[in-house]
């Protein structure tokens, strides 16, 4: 394998940084543990430099989602340069924010108001707090997985002191109040009969239902239609959750695709292509309410993130970006399921096509996923589980990228074969995160 500064460095970083960076989604241990290069020099498109100059073509995570334009993007960077080089804070407020609010009521005519943050668990604990603000109500139903605050990890708080952490595996409530137990009770996606119970249980103390559009399935037929009769049967407010889902299926909210009209949409990552920027869109009446309590905060002003996010959303409609990662996102996946049955590993493919993820079958499943992330990375690419699709990936990457995924599998056919697969893993095998309920 390459010199590699970057494996040092993580180990450095640990010692001083309490998990060594602040998203464990991009912790090295979730790709290669010893071995990941961890840090970039350089990121442009979907091209990767590491520290120590070694170059690889990105086809895992793309920034955790945040870059559906790729890296570095030319007509982002450039409005935010100019934004930069104007000012890009102030004792006044950005013109900006007034552009993106009319962008965004305009494509989701159902919303007629708009907040803004700069992170997605920020912006939903935002959603929360102008939930719980409006209806008067204390208690959340939720499924999926929707940030680190409290108002979440209370759902970890189980009945029983002995299974704390125990309903999202990873998840810790540490630290969470314990006055918060039984405030936030999760449910399964397209189980609405299980929401059913709760908003039975609670009798009336609903503030708000939660729940991603969209993730790994299909709506079945009826449940989102379902969860909008019971929101508005417990007088809750529907909160949509587009942090992820959001401005990858089309220009704008997956929801729109449902014929759903929530209360209130919260979208981060995908809308801003790497600047910070997260927006808490909704109806007046439900709105209006976050001027009945206190949500405000310095940064959620500077001119970046909604320069950044009209000129990324500009790009989707002027490029029909959606369309080129539902594509790509599908051409990915047609080729994990080819190269899959040719060399006999056993595999399941989850995921809409931008947000693809594979997870491999059998006792050895973690060995061989970290396995392939090794011999992967030896051949150019930083790929795992997860291939999220973004506007700078051609047919060429995808073509090259399951090419080098075919010689891969078959050496792990081969290792799996002989009983050689623990002596071709350099390092420790990966670890596990949290898991989704939807
Ligand atoms: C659906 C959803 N909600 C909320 C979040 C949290 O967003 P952030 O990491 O920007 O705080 C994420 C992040 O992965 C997400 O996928």
């Amino acid at each position: 394998m390459k010199e590699n500064s970057g494996a040092d460095l993580w180990r450095k970083a640990k010692k001083i940084i309490p998990g060594g960076n602040q998203l464990l989604s991009k912790r090295s241990e979730q790709f290669l543990p010893d071995y990941w290069p961890a840090y970039y020099r350089k990121a442009k498109g979907i091209e990767v430099w590491d520290l120590d100059n070694n170059h690889y073509i990105d086809m895992s995570i793309m920034g955790i989602g945040a870059c559906p334009l790729g890296y570095a993007d030319p007509d982002v960077d450039t409005a935010v340069k100019t934004r930069i080089d104007n000012g890009s804070m102030c004792t006044l407020n950005s013109p900006e924010e007034i552009d993106l609010a009319e962008k965004l009521i305009r494509l989701h005519p159902w919303a007629e108001q708009v907040r803004y943050a700069r992170c997605g668990g920020e912006a939903m604990a935002i959603a929360v707090r102008i939930a719980r603000a409006h209806t008067k109500k204390d208690s959340v139903a939720f499924c999926g997985y929707h940030g680190w605050h409290d108002w979440y990890l209370a759902a970890n708080l189980a009945d029983d002191r002995n299974l704390d952490g125990h309903l999202l595996p990873g998840l810790a409530p540490a630290g969470v109040p314990r006055g918060l137990k039984g405030t936030s009770v999760p449910f399964q996606y397209n189980h609405e009969d299980e929401l059913e119970a709760i908003a039975e249980k609670q009798e009336g103390r609903l503030a708000a239902i939660l729940l991603e559009p969209i993730r790994d399935h299909e709506p079945s037929a009826g449940f989102l239609q379902a969860v909008q009769k019971i929101a508005k049967d417990n007088d809750a407010v529907l909160i949509v959750d587009e942090v992820s889902s959001g401005f990858r299926l089309m220009t704008g909210g997956a929801h729109m695709l449902y014929g759903l009209k929530p209360d209130i949409a919260v979208f981060a990552k995908a809308m801003s292509n790497g600047y910070p920027m997260a927006a808490i869109i909704g109806k007046e009446e439900v709105m209006q309410s976050a001027q009945d309590t206190f949500i405000s905060s310095t940064y959620w002003t500077e001119g970046i993130g909604p320069t950044a996010a009209l000129a990324t959303i500009e790009k989707y409609e002027r490029c029909n970006v959606p369309d080129h990662l539902f594509k790509t996102g599908t051409a990915v996946q047609e080729g994990w399921r080819r190269v899959a049955e040719d060399t006999g590993i056993d595999i399941e493919i989850g995921g809409i096509p931008p947000l693809s993820h594979f997870s491999i079958k059998g006792e050895n499943g973690l060995l061989v996923q970290t396995l392939y992330t090794q011999l992967m990375l030896e051949r150019g690419f930083l790929a795992g589980k997860s291939f999220y699709a973004c506007y700078a990936h051609q047919n060429k990457h995808v073509k090259s990228y399951l090419k080098a995924t075919e010689d891969v599998f078959e050496h792990i056919a081969n290792g799996l074969d002989n009983g050689t697969l623990g002596e071709m893993l350099k390092g420790p095998i990966v670890n596990t995160g949290f898991r989704r309920l939807t």
